[in-house]
């Protein structure tokens, strides 16, 4: 009865003090699970550059890398909810990562407020330029007859680029090597240095890998081709009919924050997202708007709910390695 008690005086103090404080009346905190660099903290940051202009204070992006996304995802369920941290979540450590992880510090559900999502994010399969295989279908092939020797970065059990290179390769029936690093930044360093083989990392950070000539990309997992990668294949059109996979974002803030602090920071978005210019920028890089309703927090935390409970299912059926 205490415990509640205290839990209720918490978000009435954070509630009465942020109405009396002409909210937000300092810096906030986006908490970003992943080194800098990838394509989570890339989107992030431009982001919350125009979301920072319409709420009126700077949001500082605090890299806490580690786990998939999961340790950054626990330290915000366990921040204070006084809106001023906040997390950018995804479908990895806010979707699958209860399907994943036999100990998970935190419930993706019910101890978050989810506040706003983002545009969503296909991936583009990447290789190393030396690599033998000059297609999908010769490196899937490849990996068929030789177990394990395709070494695939990723960002952490359950991050986008482990999920999507897992679920490709069940599919295809071939085994191929996971090789987790702190982000896909990093991981991507190593395809272009040919220290691993090859890894599914989103759009935004991928395309200038690609336009640089530094890593060759064999197929997208849109499920028709990007206009910016028009000669590369889908998945769909290849090997595997009907495949289709994007990363989705969304922001959320420790169970408890006060609804002025969510609506505001929603709001702020949505305001943003006016803007022609900027969401023809995020367009050039593949990320895929949305209609206006869905970036609601409402919207988000139906999605969540509905994507963890997904997840457990895809999770049962092929067999992704647990933790
Ligand atoms: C992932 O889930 O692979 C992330 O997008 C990695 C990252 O953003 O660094």
């Amino acid at each position: 009865m205490f415990k509640k008690i205290s839990a209720l005086t918490l978000v009435l103090i954070s509630t009465f003090v942020i109405a009396q404080s002409n909210y937000p009346n300092r810096p906030i905190t986006w908490v970003v699970p992943f080194a800098a660099g990838g394509p989570t903290d890339a989107l992030a940051r431009s982001i919350a550059d125009v979301t920072s202009r319409q709420i009126g204070q700077s949001i500082i992006i605090d890299n806490s890398p580690g786990a998939g996304g999961t340790i950054g995802a626990t330290k915000v369920a366990r921040a204070n909810p006084d809106g001023y941290t906040f997390l950018v979540g995804h479908m990895g450590y806010m979707g699958a990562a209860p399907a994943l992880y036999k100990k998970l510090n935190y419930d993706p559900v019910a101890d978050f407020e989810a506040v706003f999502r983002f545009p969503d994010t296909p991936l583009v399969l990447m290789v190393r330029n030396d690599h033998p295989a000059k297609n999908v279908k010769e490196l899937y092939d490849y990996a068929k007859k030789n177990p394990d020797q395709v070494f695939m970065g990723n960002a952490g059990l359950g991050s986008s680029s482990h999920l999507i290179a897992a679920l490709v390769a069940n599919a295809a029936g071939a085994d191929v090597k996971h090789v987790p690093y702190k982000g896909a930044g990093p991981a991507l360093i190593d395809v272009v240095g040919g220290q691993i083989d090859g890894m599914y990392d989103q759009t935004n950070t991928a395309f200038p890998q690609i336009t640089e000539k530094r890593v060759r990309a064999l197929a997208v997992t849109s499920k028709t081709r990007l206009p910016q990668l028009k000669d590369v294949p889908t998945l769909n059109e290849t090997i595997l009919p009907g495949f289709e996979a994007s990363t989705w974002y969304g922001i959320y803030a420790p169970k408890g924050t006060p609804k002025i602090a969510v609506e505001k920071m929603q709001n702020a978005f949505l305001k943003a997202m006016k803007d022609k210019a900027y969401t023809d920028k995020l367009q050039a890089q593949a990320i895929q708007l949305l209609p206006e309703q869905q970036y609601l927090g409402s919207s988000l935390a139906k999605h969540t709910e509905a994507e963890v409970a997904r997840w457990k299912a895809v999770a049962a059926k092929s067999n992704i390695a647990m933790d």
